[in-house]
């Protein structure tokens, strides 16, 4: 099974670029760019990951991308997850990256995506890592700020493929960016959003019907209620859910009370990602190896997780076959 979960080839479609800065990178880049870290060492960073519920995350996570400041700092915080995606055997990743937190300190929209997208156009070169580029509007910040960093990323359209929506969930409900998210649409722009990881349904339902949403970010809390079940099932709308980041912002208390093998059981289209890895202990691979122990998957059921993200994933049909194919050839040399 070690075998199977490592070898077998990955989609991810839930990860924040920022969330991947380990804290040696957090030190190096806070010596390189002069930077006053509030840890004394990488140990005490580590030590600091301790999470009641997603705002006390965001604290954290918010004040580690101050000492993100140039382009190659955002190459190589990109590359670097590129590298543990290549150990992981992931083929495709859709990544976010939230611009709001690096604008609002003053670093250039273009300073971020411009590091971001040549270590991407790297990968994709260098790995045969295929990818994404997700932008995500900060929903505790107001509709105005939201619409402002959209125009702002109109000139880079070209490497931004949809936007999202994370950031605190609980009393910023998707409808706040509904127009934002129109404006997003006529501009040609596909749409998820984070909904249903700390809040109720009814944001999930929000997300789908205001802000037309191809996938749900987390959207764990749907379990909750039957009737939007139901809807998810027969419209097989994609859930990037990510088990070890539930576990961490304590939305389970342990791995094994996680719904994701109820939601796969109930015929939702489920998918596995990492979220922040640096902060949740593990990149997609440990994702996965921990769910599977926890809840006893079995082949059958990796090989759906991974054929689920393919399907779900911003790709051409022809790409999505070659990535089927290859699942298939995993499949073979697994055989149950
Ligand atoms: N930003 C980074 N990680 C997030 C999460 N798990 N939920 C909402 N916003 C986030
Ligand atoms: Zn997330």
């Amino acid at each position: 099974m070690q075998d199977a979960i490592a070898t077998l080839p990955k989609v991810e479609l839930h990860l924040h670029i920022e969330g991947s800065l380990e804290p040696e990178l957090m030190f190096a880049l806070a010596e390189r760019n002069d930077v006053d870290l509030p840890y004394a060492s990488v140990e005490e960073v580590r030590a600091a990951y301790q999470f009641h519920d997603l705002q006390s995350f965001l604290d954290i996570y918010y004040a580690g991308a101050c000492v993100l400041l140039t382009e190659q700092d955002f190459y190589d915080l990109t590359w670097a997850y590129l590298e543990r995606c290549r150990d992981d055997h992931v083929r495709h990743t859709e990544i976010f990256f939230d611009p709001q937190t690096h604008t609002e300190r003053g670093v250039p929209f273009a300073t971020v995506i411009d590091g971001i997208h040549r270590a991407l156009a790297d990968g994709e070169r260098e790995l045969g890592i295929t990818s994404r580029l997700i932008l995500c509007f900060l929903r505790h910040l107001s509709a105005e700020a939201a619409m402002e960093t959209l125009e702002t990323a109109l000139p880079w359209r070209e490497h931004i493929h949809a936007v999202g929506l994370d950031s605190a969930e609980l009393g910023n409900p998707p409808e706040k960016f509904q127009a934002v998210f129109e404006r997003a649409r006529a501009e040609g722009f596909p749409a998820v959003a984070h909904a249903g990881e700390e809040g109720p349904p009814d944001y999930i339902w929000q997300a789908l019907d205001l802000l037309k949403v191809a996938r749900i970010d987390h959207g764990v809390q749907a379990e909750q209620d039957p009737d939007l079940m139901q809807r998810l099932a027969r419209e097989q709308i994609p859930l990037t859910v990510c088990p070890l980041s539930n576990i961490k912002l304590c939305v389970f208390e342990r791995l094994e009370q996680h719904n994701l093998k109820r939601l796969m059981d109930a015929g939702l289209c489920v998918t596995i990602s990492s979220d922040d890895p640096a902060y949740f202990g593990g990149y997609v691979g440990e994702n996965f190896r921990a769910t599977a122990a926890a809840l006893q998957l079995d082949l059958d059921d990796l090989e759906k997780l991974a054929r689920n993200a393919v399907d779900a994933a911003f790709l051409e049909a022809s790409a999505k076959q070659r990535l089927h194919d290859e699942i298939g050839d995993w499949r073979a040399r697994h055989a149950a």
